[in-house]
């Protein structure tokens, strides 16, 4: 692997997104940090994470040809690849999250920050970032979060960890542009949590509403049929799940 490793650092994000900048990196270079004092996560949220405790790092992968239209299939990529890593290390019930997090027993355990860099409506690379909860003990204030410690009262090497899940990140992400949307679209519905059982979910306008996940769909939407409607679609900025 190549690997550039950070005590600390802002963002590894930010920090591999610069670089790529002024530098040509090697396809699949990886930055882990020890420390992040600006972690950063899905719309412009900040990520906590403590020092040692969490694996933070962030994968750079080039596509040579990838369309727009197909950018969400990274994701899927991704969220299948650490499902894969997670299960191969024996950690019990792990399920995907629309759109990306990775959930333990239905307590958040990881979660991944994508920023792709697009060129004429092709993506020529994408910045993967990861937050891994790996040998926490206690999260103040955030009773849905989890860690692979708190899930199977072990402790594990920061470097296994982190050899595991980009073996299986990088293996899915090098079938990405071999593989059909349906067939990635398979595999994820089976691991996407609460597929199929009636959940709560609040609009925009804060309005609760019952309704079952049925799937996604090309574009990453969330497929929900409500009771006055069969099927309705959702972008992660119109929709929040209550559970
Ligand atoms: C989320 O669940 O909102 C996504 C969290 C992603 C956090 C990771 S930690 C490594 C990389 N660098 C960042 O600033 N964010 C991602």
């Amino acid at each position: 692997m190549n690997i550039i490793k950070l005590n600390a650092i802002d963002s590894t994000n930010s920090y591999l997104i610069e670089l790529s900048k002024s530098t040509l990196l090697k396809d699949e270079t990886i930055v882990l940090a020890k420390e992040q004092t600006k972690g950063r996560g899905q719309m412009g949220a900040s990520w906590y994470s403590k020092a040692g405790e969490t694996l933070t790092f962030s994968i750079i992968k080039r596509f040579n040809s990838l369309s727009i239209l197909h950018q969400a299939n990274i994701s899927l990529a991704v969220s299948l690849g650490i499902q894969k890593a997670m299960t191969t290390l024996f950690i019990s019930n792990v399920s995907i999250k629309w759109p990306n997090d990775i959930l333990s027993d239905e307590k958040k355990m990881a979660g991944i920050l994508i920023e792709n860099q697009v060129k004429q409506g092709n993506v020529t690379a994408s910045i993967i970032g990861v937050g891994l909860n790996v040998n926490n003990e206690l999260f103040e204030n955030l009773p849905q979060a989890t860690s692979m410690y708190l899930s199977s009262k072990k402790k594990y090497n920061m470097d296994l960890v982190l050899n595991v899940i980009c073996d299986c990140i990088l293996f899915e992400l090098s079938q990405l542009e071999k593989t059909s949307f349906s067939e990635l679209k398979e595999k994820y519905e089976m691991f996407l949590f609460r597929k199929d059982k009636i959940t709560v979910f609040e609009n925009l306008s804060g309005v609760k509403f019952n309704g079952k996940i049925k799937g996604i769909n090309q574009t990453g939407q969330l497929l929900i049929e409500t009771e006055d409607n069969p099927l309705q679609e959702f972008n992660l900025r119109e929709i929040k799940m209550l559970y």
